[in-house]
């Protein structure tokens, strides 16, 4: 793989999206229908060339940059549309680096706006100036994180954005969001080497000319706001160009603020060799794979047959924040809590070959082993009428809580000490599904779907409950877990944790 950005200047405002230059897209001014917002948006025909953002690679142990968060024009389809960016680029940079490494990042706020920064996943130290997300970087200021990654660091994919309370949902669905590689001697391993790899951020953006697009009703940020059209990498529905015998790896990070992606390929079986938390120990083969917001996995796809290929996000419906109950994916695409059958991207095969051999293994097996619990915890996600705090647009919103109560950065809800491995029960007594997330210390799901390994994240469906082990482990603070939902987490789906040794 080439990592042709490794020399380039840290700084920098370069556009890296190519428009999507489809067949007769023409500059109408479509208007919205009836209940969704009314803005103007360009057309934009599907079938762009597969793009990913620059990669930014560390060197002698160091990756040192400026993310300027900042609105901007940017290219979509033949014209352009409203978004927010880190370095004038929506989603930003792909930032590559080993455990071990130092990463530096200067984060300059030229939005309206609070803002922060987040490295989602990175299992480091969430006090000082790393991943602490009590800091906050009012407009105009800037602030440096510095983040040490352990030398025992999982490979895999991360990612960043922002997570200044009450402005997530708006600044990650406007287009705050990067991926974030951490590579090893997995990445080493020749079957992979040979194979071609993708980031694919995943986003449904607001389509707009300017702010106005933002704006999203009480009721939207009740269901989780979606919006009408899914990107890659900025792109409506790109084409990969695939070569018949040459293993594809994509690697996915659900970006959108609530959407959910049940995906899966025609013709094609899908192997699954990483989940959040980091590499799988053999790929596993699946169907289908879920990526709830901030769900990340690394699939194997092997062409083997001349032809074009979708690749799909199936049906889903994660329940309803109730009150008009689900409304589907309407025109507008910003009230419904369910999404229907789209098509993500295709792939277009060329040549014709027998199969690609998969790599046996990938992670050492034992690192994979179920840890045993030394303490309980249960957990209840809740959704009820709040006590009448929360107002929004016109109406009192629904009370989103953990153990029946809303965030508050001041108290500290749940207090571990370093060396615990706990064993929580996540209990959802709501109508709607809720992706968990925990910071900085990686889970294993005792009781999940999906493929498994280490994860972050991690779906836990309506009315349901499910068992997570977490060894509290080589890093000490205090930070947060909630719905990455993250319109529940701005209205108040998350809680505390101090970790202390
Ligand atoms: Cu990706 Cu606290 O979040
Ligand atoms: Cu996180
Ligand atoms: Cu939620």
């Amino acid at each position: 793989m080439t990592d042709d950005a490794a020399t380039r200047p840290a700084v920098t405002s370069r556009r890296v999206f190519l428009a999507s230059v489809g067949a007769g897209g023409v500059a109408i001014l479509a208007a919205g229908c009836g209940g969704g917002t009314t803005r103007s948006s360009p057309t934009v025909a599907p079938g762009g060339a597969f793009v990913q953002p620059n990669f930014m690679t560390s060197q002698d142990g160091r990756l040192e940059l400026t993310l300027r968060a900042e609105a901007q024009k940017v290219q979509f389809g033949n014209g352009t549309r409203f978004a927010y960016t880190y370095n004038g680029s929506t989603p930003g940079p792909t930032l590559r680096v080993r455990p071990g490494d130092r990463l530096v990042v200067t984060l300059e706020n030229h939005l309206d706006t609070d803002t922060n920064l987040h490295t989602h996943g990175l299992h480091v130290s969430p006090s000082g100036d790393a991943d602490n997300i009590f800091v906050t970087v009012a407009p105009g200021q800037t602030h440096t994180y510095t983040y040490d990654i352990p030398v025992d660091h999982r490979s895999g994919l991360f990612w960043y954005h922002p997570h200044a309370h009450g402005h997530v949902a708006q600044q990650v669905a406007a287009g705050l969001a990067g991926a974030i590689v951490v590579t090893d001697g997995i990445d080493e391993i020749s079957e992979l080497t040979s194979s071609t790899e993708r980031v694919w951020v995943l986003a449904d953006p607001p389509i707009g000319s300017d702010a106005g697009a933002l704006a999203v009703s009480g009721m939207s940020q009740m269901q989780g706001r979606q919006g009408a059209r899914v990107l890659v990498n900025g792109v409506y529905q790109p084409d990969v160009a695939a070569a018949a015998g040459v293993l594809e790896r994509w690697r996915f990070v659900n970006a959108s603020a609530s959407r959910y992606y049940r995906l899966a390929i025609d013709g094609h079986q899908l192997h699954a060799i990483a989940s959040d938390g980091g590499r799988l120990g053999a790929p596993v083969a699946i169907d289908e794979l879920m990526l709830a917001p901030g769900e990340r996995t690394e699939l194997l796809v092997t062409p083997t047959k001349a032809g074009t290929y979708r690749l799909r996000a199936l049906a889903y419906g994660r329940g309803t924040a109730g009150m008009g109950g689900g409304m589907g994916n309407g025109m507008g695409g910003s009230t419904g809590s369910s999404a229907a059958e789209l098509t993500v991207a295709t792939m277009t095969v060329t040549g014709n070959s027998g199969p690609t051999a998969l790599p046996s293994q990938l992670a050492d097996p034992a690192s994979m082993t179920l840890v045993s619990a030394t303490s309980t915890r249960t957990l209840e996600l809740a959704m009820g009428m709040g006590n009448g705090s929360m107002m929004g647009g016109g109406g009192s919103m629904m009370g989103f809580t953990i153990d029946g109560k809303t965030f508050d950065p001041a108290r500290t809800d749940i207090t571990v000490s370093l060396g615990a491995v706990e064993e929580w029960t996540i209990r959802n007594t709501s109508p709607m599904d809720h992706p968990f997330h925990l910071h900085v210390w990686p889970f294993q799901v005792i009781d999940g779907r999906g493929p498994g390994g280490w994860k972050d994240t991690v779906n836990v469906p309506a009315n349901s409950e499910l068992r997570i082990r977490i060894p509290f482990t080589g890093i000490v603070g205090r930070t947060v877990y909630h719905c990455h939902i993250l319109d529940h987490e701005d209205l108040g789906m998350m809680g505390v944790i101090d970790v202390a040794g």
